[in-house]
């Protein structure tokens, strides 16, 4: 798959993803709180690097952060966060972006969040330098990218055959991987499990990272990483 067709196919599947299954906003405000602290959180200027359906922009507005901005290449996606805002009357930014040529002019942010988000771009590393640009000295940036492990291999096999079967096989398979697959974290983000097994078998780019790999993309910064959670899922191998 070219670039291009990356980029487009990406946000077409999101545009479907982001306005069929939706996610519950006080569980996932829940584990965003248990993430990252309402004290560091409170006040700040945050951006949501790939914000789906603003969830994530929504949980740090909600948590008490003075500014947030959600972007985001999936217009589907950036209406129901738009929606969601609303309803909840939130004031929120969310703008249509491509990580991969990304200009927010003179913006900085106090934490830069991205998550699960980086790995669909075809370009991880570019989208990662690309966020990093608007990153306030001494800021966070706080990043979720799928782990590489020994059963990597597996999951991309699997992958790569189911998206090789005819699209009506791709709910039913999803509602079944979705009771055999998912591990207890991905209902504690307040995500539904059908739309998150959709997720994970059929969007149509996804590469693996280690945290040795990522901590020296922070180190060649002079950035210090923290490892939050570090494998998940029931053979510690679907982590974000
Ligand atoms: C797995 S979803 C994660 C959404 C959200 N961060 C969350 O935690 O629910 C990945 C998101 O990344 C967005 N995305 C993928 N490639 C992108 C790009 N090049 N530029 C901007 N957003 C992109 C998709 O449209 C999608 O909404």
């Amino acid at each position: 798959m070219d670039q291009n067709n990356i980029g487009d196919k990406t946000s077409d599947f999101y545009d479907y993803v982001w306005t069929e299954y939706l996610p519950r906003v006080e569980g996932h405000n829940r584990w965003l709180k248990s993430l990252i602290g309402e004290d560091d959180i409170r006040d700040k200027v945050v951006l949501d690097g790939g914000c789906g359906t603003g969830i994530g922009a929504i949980g740090f507005k909600m948590l008490g952060a003075k500014e947030v901005m959600g972007i985001d290449i999936s217009p589907g996606a950036l209406s129901t966060a738009s929606n969601l805002a609303q309803e909840l009357k939130l004031d929120i930014s969310f703008q249509q972006r491509d990580l991969l040529n990304l200009d927010l002019g003179q913006r900085s942010f106090d934490i830069i969040y991205s998550f699960g988000v980086l790995h669909h771009t075809g370009n991880t590393r570019l989208a990662f330098e690309n966020l990093l640009r608007y990153l306030k000295p001494g800021g966070k940036f706080v990043l979720a990218l799928y782990v590489k492990t020994p059963l990597t291999f597996l999951h991309q096999g699997l992958r790569k055959f189911l998206l090789t079967l005819p699209a009506f096989t791709r709910i039913p398979i999803s509602r079944l991987a979705s009771v055999t697959m998912i591990g207890k974290k991905k209902i504690i983000r307040g995500f539904d499990g059908e739309g998150d097994a959709l997720d994970w078998l059929y969007v149509p780019h996804r590469d693996h990272y280690t945290p040795e790999e990522i901590r020296d993309w922070f180190r060649e910064h002079g950035m210090e990483m923290k490892l939050l959670v570090p494998y998940t899922g029931r053979f510690k191998s679907t982590s974000n």
